[in-house]
């Protein structure tokens, strides 16, 4: 929970966003949604599908994102769905590509503080992150407050230091699922105020000039994923200030725990170690992700991030918990052969 911030000075009570709020919308169809179940195009293309963690991230090696037909990119949308994010190494894309690729997954978003209409530009960080109403280092979800937060969002790096900087995402599904039954049953149904107010005030007092004014806007707590129709916690720290329906407290005690269960849950993440034409492609709905700031040259860390609008979060009760779409599909053997076959189709292809 990120209620502090660098303060109310004269430049935030004098600022004007030239842009107002954005309204909500329904996005284009997900492209996975249009993609053969079993990613045969994308995957047979690959030299090597390495599954990086049990619960989230699969590198493809051997792939170039340049390349890709319009049947592989909707793969990729839905292999993205399933692993929460995809990486890459070695990528040929430009920036223009980039753009390009883009278009085919959606309606890009703008980041309140995105100068160039097209993408971001990440740079390197040095921010001490322990320090009072520093959030740099801090796990979140792209731009959650949005009421049509980016569903796919892709970052490529230019050039990177030799060490440091990694990225690390955390499966929300996962996160989910590990929790016990009672507590299931109690986030689900509840909503998170998901709050810009932090980023606009730090924004400004840092220099910035924020397109849009600060929102707060509720989201389900627990949300149902399009495409896969797994439940997914939709929790972030950098975001969410207030459970809607808790007292104060009561809310304070629960985003606490919340943070604690995102920190701490090293079993369902993935870190990610950068080099230059890597990228990363992941499903903004279910993961959250921080980058890791500090110990290496800031100046030798750039990369552009591409993200396309989601729908608006939504809930359905008869969605399933990740173990109970395991159970449905015939238990943990069943998900051991299906990863079996994706390693014997490649080596079918090579
Ligand atoms: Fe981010």
């Amino acid at each position: 929970m990120s209620v502090s911030h660098t303060g109310i000075t004269e430049q935030v009570l004098a600022y004007r966003p030239p842009d107002p709020d954005n309204k909500e919308f329904e996005p284009p169809k997900d492209r996975a949604l249009f993609a053969d179940p079993s990613k045969k195009a994308l995957l047979s293309a690959a030299k090597q599908v390495r599954h990086l963690t049990p619960y989230i991230g699969t590198e493809l090696v051997g792939v170039q994102l340049s390349q890709l037909n319009d049947a592989q990119k909707d793969e990729l949308a839905l292999l993205v769905a399933e692993r929460g994010v995809v990486f890459f190494r070695d990528q040929d894309i430009t920036t223009e590509g980039q753009h390009e690729l883009a278009k085919h997954y959606g309606i890009q978003n703008r980041d309140p503080n995105q100068q160039d209409p097209r993408h971001v530009t990440i740079i390197g960080r040095d921010n001490d992150v322990r320090a009072y109403a520093d959030f740099t280092g801090e796990y979140h979800a792209d731009d959650s407050h949005e009421v049509n937060p980016p569903a796919y969002t892709m970052l490529r790096m230019l050039k990177t230091p030799e060490y440091g900087g990694d990225t690390i995402w955390t499966s929300q599904t996962a996160l989910f699922d590990k929790l016990s039954p009672t507590f299931q049953q109690l986030f689900e149904g509840l909503h998170g105020v998901h709050s810009s107010e932090v980023t606009f005030v730090n924004s400004i007092n840092g220099g910035g000039q924020p397109l849009r004014p600060p929102v707060r806007r509720q989201h389900p707590l627990v949300r149902t994923h399009p495409v896969t129709n797994l439940k997914s916690l939709f929790y972030n720290p950098l975001f969410v200030v207030h459970i809607a329906e808790l007292k104060g407290q009561e809310s304070i005690h629960t985003l606490n725990f919340l943070r604690e269960h995102l920190h701490s849950a090293d079993d369902l993440s993935v870190r990610w170690k950068w080099e230059p034409g890597s990228v990363a492609y992941w499903d903004n709905r279910t993961v959250a992700h921080r980058a890791l700031p500090g110990g290496y040259d800031t100046s030798q860390r750039e990369g552009k991030r591409t993200a396309v609008f989601g729908e608006k979060p939504f809930y359905d009760p008869n969605s399933e918990s990740l173990t109970q779409q395991i159970q449905r599909q015939g238990g943990d053997d069943v998900i051991v052969k299906s990863a079996e076959h994706v390693k014997l189709h490649f080596k079918k292809a090579e």
